[in-house]
């Protein structure tokens, strides 16, 4: 195998708490967090290559496409830290073109957990979503305050976090989580993600246990 940690892709719609969820599977697991969403958002910021080709996507809620995303998320994963320690793929596969590109370079996950939420929770999720600069947590206005007024004070909120804007990412959402879906079906795990964000977890890391089990019992097996 080509890396020793766990290596796994979770998926769901825009806001159905995908960042939320992997801060505590990165965590948990001690693997690489790897959001293509943040990547880009980074990139951006940088002005770098890649960012200025990014920009005019990310700020209508459209994907970005294939070809540059693709490059960045390959030449990711073949870093030290990733071989060693294992995944978590936040955002990647969005297309199947994506998926494939996976599958082609022989990248292959040990679980995909897809949160489930339906379209009319996500909108009040991504209007009250903040984050916080300081420690990159995740925020909702409502769901999940911030601890103090400190914190709400410096909390940000992303550009493409409008009602308009997430109707459009939707829309790119439900064209390709079928086509993706279908790559996984050996490896999918379905959860409720409309439930309390620690049910959820407690959900997903009672899988994860039994699946890094399997795991460990492999690679010592050889
Ligand atoms: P990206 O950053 O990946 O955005 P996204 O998929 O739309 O996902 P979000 O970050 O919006 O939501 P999330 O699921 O992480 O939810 P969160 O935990 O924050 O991508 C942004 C853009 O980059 C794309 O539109 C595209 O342009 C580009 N891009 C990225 N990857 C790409 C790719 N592979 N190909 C092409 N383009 C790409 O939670 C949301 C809110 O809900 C928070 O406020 C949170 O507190 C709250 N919440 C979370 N869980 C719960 C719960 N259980 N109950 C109540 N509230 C909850």
């Amino acid at each position: 195998r080509g890396s020793t940690g766990l290596k796994l892709i979770i998926a769901g719609a825009p806001a159905s708490g995908k960042g939320t969820q992997c801060e505590i599977i990165r965590e948990r697991y001690g693997v690489v967090h790897l959001s293509t969403g943040d990547m880009l958002r980074a990139a951006v910021a940088a002005e770098s290559d890649v960012g200025m080709k990014a920009k005019q996507c990310m700020e209508a809620g459209e994907l970005v496409s294939d070809n540059i995303i693709i490059g960045v998320v390959k030449e990711r994963l073949a870093q030290p830290d990733c071989m060693q320690k294992g995944w978590l793929l936040d955002g990647f596969p969005r297309t199947r073109a994506q998926a494939d590109a996976l599958a082609a370079a022989g990248i292959k996950a040990d679980a995909f957990v897809f949160l489930d939420v339906p379209d009319e929770d996500l909108i009040a999720r991504v209007v009250g979503r903040r984050t916080d600069p300081e420690t990159g947590k995740i925020y909702h206005m409502t769901f999940s305050p911030p601890e103090s007024e400190e914190i709400a004070a410096r909390l940000t909120q992303r550009a493409d976090d409008t009602e308009e804007k997430v109707k459009v990412r939707l829309e790119a959402f439900h064209a390709n989580v079928g086509s993706i879906a279908s790559c996984y079906t050996d490896i999918m795990f379905q959860v409720k993600g409309d439930q309390n964000k620690h049910v959820v977890c407690k959900q997903i890391t009672d899988h994860l246990d039994v699946v890094g089990k399997f795991q460990c019992v492999f690679v010592l097996g050889g």
